[in-house]
């Protein structure tokens, strides 16, 4: 039985992806790890909080004695970091726990995996690991900045973040690298596009447009709605994330993304038309500080060397999770009712 690390299990992406593995390797056994920050949300996970190969623990990544704790009670083989703090517009808000929670906890991870994985974890020469044993890195491609009208994002490319969140996930990234480079920590790094699909918090543009939509409450779109974003089902990037794990090759970078973009006003239109209401609810607001005009990624690396491939097309991945949201009004309410309201006044209020 392989143990796996999972941080911010209890988010968007963590929560899909615990499910996913769970269901995918009866043999692992995975342990969330998560503050339960309010993106964090156990109903996420209530379909699999007794399966016997999966525990919970309540803990901040930068508390360094709880995450050494666990390291010595558990025989980690795999660690997965999604955890992190993740949108843009709180980042613009308030920028300093995205700097202590993306950067410093990734370092207390990345310590704290050195010290258990090494052989001779009080030699610095020492640069043979445990056998099997890998850091991932849950990246983004807007670690990469803007691209004009054409071009891809791919690996090679500098790193040119511009809001608080990317950059704070750059230096994450930066980070991972030094501790390959200086102390041959087997990682990887991956940088998927935006996702989509069930659980994902509605501060995030498809929940929040959906919500608004089923509500007939205002659409906030920002500037003139042609921001493009290079879109993917959530459950194609945790599928991605578990061949990275098993065929990565150590050190690399693999930007995950299946060639969707859109621009968002094509997005909102989409959601209004599925859900029968009227153009009437767009709202044109405030651009975004720093807005990134375009994101695409191109995935030719994950395809060709680990031969990875997205199974929705965007038309069927969309339908799937319109009809999620709709058939989960209990979520959405259940998440509305905690801070979110808060959040929503003082954004677009
Ligand atoms: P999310 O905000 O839904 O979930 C983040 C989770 O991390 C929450 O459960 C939260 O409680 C937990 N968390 C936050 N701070 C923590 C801390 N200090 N210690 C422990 N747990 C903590 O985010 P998401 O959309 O699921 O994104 C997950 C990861 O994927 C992030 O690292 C993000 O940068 C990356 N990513 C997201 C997208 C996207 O489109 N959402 C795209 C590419 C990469
Ligand atoms: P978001 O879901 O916040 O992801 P990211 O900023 O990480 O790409 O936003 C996606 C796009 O939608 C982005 O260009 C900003 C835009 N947007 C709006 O126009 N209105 C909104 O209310 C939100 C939340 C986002």
């Amino acid at each position: 039985m392989k143990t796996i690390l999972v941080t911010g299990g209890a988010g968007f992406i963590g929560s899909n992806f615990v499910k996913l593995m769970l269901n995918k390797h009866p043999d692992y056994k995975i342990i969330n790890v998560d503050a339960l920050t309010y993106a964090g949300n156990l109903e996420n996970l209530v379909d699999i909080k007794d399966n016997k190969n999966y525990e919970f623990i309540k803990a901040d990544i930068r508390d360094r004695a709880k995450i050494e704790e666990i390291f010595a009670e558990n025989d980690i083989m795999f660690v997965v970091n999604f955890a992190a703090e993740s949108h843009v517009d709180r980042s613009i808000e308030e920028p300093e726990v995205f700097l202590t929670t993306n950067i410093l906890g990734t370092q207390v991870l990345l310590d704290t995996a050195k010290k258990y994985w090494k052989i001779n974890p009080t030699d610095k020469y020492c640069k043979k690991y445990k056998e099997g044993v890998k850091f991932l890195q849950v990246s983004t491609d807007e670690v990469y900045g803007a691209l004009g009208d054409t071009g891809m994002f791919v690996e090679t490319m500098p790193l040119k973040p511009n809001s608080p969140y990317s950059a704070s996930k750059a230096s994450a990234d930066l980070i991972v690298r030094a501790y390959n480079e200086t102390f041959c920590l087997p990682v990887n790094i991956t940088r998927c596009s935006n996702n989509y699909g069930p659980y994902q918090f509605p501060e995030k543009l498809i929940p929040l447009m959906i919500n608004n939509c089923t509500n007939e409450k205002d659409l906030p779109v920002y500037g003139d709605g042609m921001q493009i974003r290079d879109w993917l089902h959530v459950s194609d990037h945790c599928n991605a994330i578990d061949v990275v794990l098993q065929k990565g090759k150590d050190g690399e970078v693999y930007n995950i993304g299946g060639n969707n973009e859109k621009a968002n006003i094509e997005i909102v239109n989409l959601l209004i038309k599925s859900l029968g209401k009227s153009t009437d609810l767009i709202k044109y607001v405030k651009d975004r500080p720093g807005h990134d005009r375009r994101y695409a990624i191109d995935n030719t690396k994950i395809t060709t060397e680990l031969g990875w491939e997205p199974a929705y097309t965007f038309e069927e991945g969309m339908a799937e999770t319109i009809e999620w949201y709709i058939a989960n009004k209990e979520w959405m309410e259940n998440v509305l009712s905690g801070e979110y309201s808060s959040y929503y006044e003082k954004m677009y209020l």
